[in-house]
C-alpha cells in the first residue's frame, strides 16, 4: 500500500506536526506500507522528502503535490491545526479522489471551531465552559469580571492561549489570540482534573475507546504550550476514575466522535469537575509522535504504535 504522509502545515502547529509526521512516516510497517513523505511549509508551499524520513526536501508545486497524492492509495494527513486538521486536507483528498485517513472535512471543521464543538456538545447534554466570542470589533466592549481563559477559536497546542487573572491583562491577551484567529473565545476557568480519552474507528464501523489519560501539571501552571513540551507535565495512565465516571466519560467521548462525524482516531479532552464531565475540546488529528498521548493510550491498552498507525490506514481504505 502506497501511503502519503503529509506533515508540517501553514499554522502555528507546524513544528508539532512535523514531529508527528516524521514519527508516523518512520513507524509505518515497511513490510506493508511504502511511504511517500510530503511537507507543507509555514508559507503553505509543498515539498517532498525522500524515504521514510522527513529530512531534506524538494519544493513542488501544488499541482504536482496533488498528482503525487493521487498516485498513492491513501493519504495520512498528519497536520495539526488550521489548514490541515480543520478539514482542508481531507477536502483536498476528497476532490483528488484518494482515500484519506482520519476525519472527513465536516468533522475536522466542526472540531477545529471551539464554538461549534460547544454547540454539538450542548446538543448531547455534555457540559462545556461558558464563554463569550469576541472579534477585533467587539473586544474593547468586554469587561473583566474575574479570571478567564482567552484562546483563538481555531488553533491548537495552546498557541495564543492565556490565563487572565488581572483586568489589565485582558486586552493584551485578546490581541495575542487575535493574531492567530479572527474570532477569540473568552471562557470561564474550569477547575478540575484534566483527562483525555481517545476513540478509534475500526474498519467494520466499531469504536475502540482507549484508557483515559490524566494530565498532571505542577500547581499553578496550565497545560499550555510550555508545559506541553518542556516535560513539566506528567501523564497518569490510566487515569484513576470510579466505574461510573469512567463509563460516562466513554459514552460522552463516543457520542462526540459520532455527532461530529469523526473517523480514524480523535482525542477528546475533558475536565473532571464537581459538576461532572466538562468537555474541553476535540482533536481530530491529535499529536501522533510515539510519546504523544494517543499512542501512549493505545500502547497501554495492548496496541503498539505501528499497529495503531496500520489501523488508521486500514480504516481509511476499508
Ligand atoms: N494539537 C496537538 C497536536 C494535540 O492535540 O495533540
Ligand atoms: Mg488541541
Amino acid at each position: 500500500t502506497r501511503v502519503a504522509v503529509v506533515g508540517g502545515g501553514a499554522s502555528c502547529e507546524h513544528d508539532v506536526s512535523l514531529a508527528s509526521a516524521a514519527s508516523v512516516a518512520g513507524s509505518l510497517d515497511p513490510a506493508r506500507f511504502e511511504v511517500l513523505a510530503l511537507t507543507i511549509g509555514r508559507d503553505g508551499r509543498w515539498s517532498t522528502a525522500g524515504g521514510a524520513s522527513l529530512g531534506p526536501s524538494v519544493a513542488v508545486s501544488l499541482a504536482r503535490a496533488v498528482d503525487l497524492l493521487g498516485g498513492c492509495d491513501v493519504v495520512v494527513p498528519v497536520v495539526h491545526g488550521p489548514h490541515g486538521e480543520d478539514g482542508t486536507l481531507a477536502a483536498l483528498c476528497d476532490l483528488t479522489g484518494v482515500p484519506c485517513a482520519g476525519s472527513p472535512l465536516r468533522a475536522g471543521a466542526l472540531a477545529m471551531d471551539k464554538v461549534a464543538t460547544k454547540l454539538v456538545a450542548a446538543s448531547l447534554g455534555i457540559g462545556t465552559a461558558a464563554g463569550t466570542v469576541v472579534t477585533s470589533a467587539t473586544a474593547a466592549a468586554l469587561r473583566f469580571g474575574g479570571p478567564v481563559v482567552v484562546k483563538p477559536i481555531a488553533a491548537g497546542s495552546s498557541h495564543g492561549l492565556s490565563l487572565v487573572t488581572d483586568a489589565a491583562d485582558l486586552a493584551p491577551a485578546i490581541a495575542a489570540a487575535l493574531l492567530l484567529d479572527d474570532r477569540v473565545l473568552v471562557e470561564e476557568v474550569v477547575t478540575g482534573r484534566e483527562i483525555d480519552v481517545a476513540v478509534l474507528a475500526t474498519p467494520d464501523g466499531g469504536r475502540v475507546v482507549g484508557p483515559p489519560l490524566e494530565i498532571v501539571v505542577p500547581d499553578g501552571r496550565l497545560f499550555d504550550t510550555t508545559t506541553k513540551y518542556d516535560g513539566a507535565a506528567d501523564f497518569r495512565l490510566p487515569a484513576l476514575l470510579d466505574d461510573i465516571s469512567l463509563e460516562q466519560l466513554r459514552t460522552h467521548a463516543v457520542a462526540m466522535f459520532d455527532a461530529l462525524g469523526c473517523a480514524g482516531v480523535a482525542r477528546i479532552d475533558f475536565f473532571a469537575t464537581s459538576r461532572g464531565w466538562v468537555l474541553n475540546e476535540v482533536n481530530t488529528m491529535p499529536g501522533l509522535t510515539e510519546q504523544s498521548q494517543v499512542p501512549k493510550m493505545f500502547a497501554a491498552a495492548g496496541m503498539p504504535y505501528p499497529e495503531l498507525l496500520a489501523a488508521l490506514v486500514d480504516e481509511a481504505v476499508a
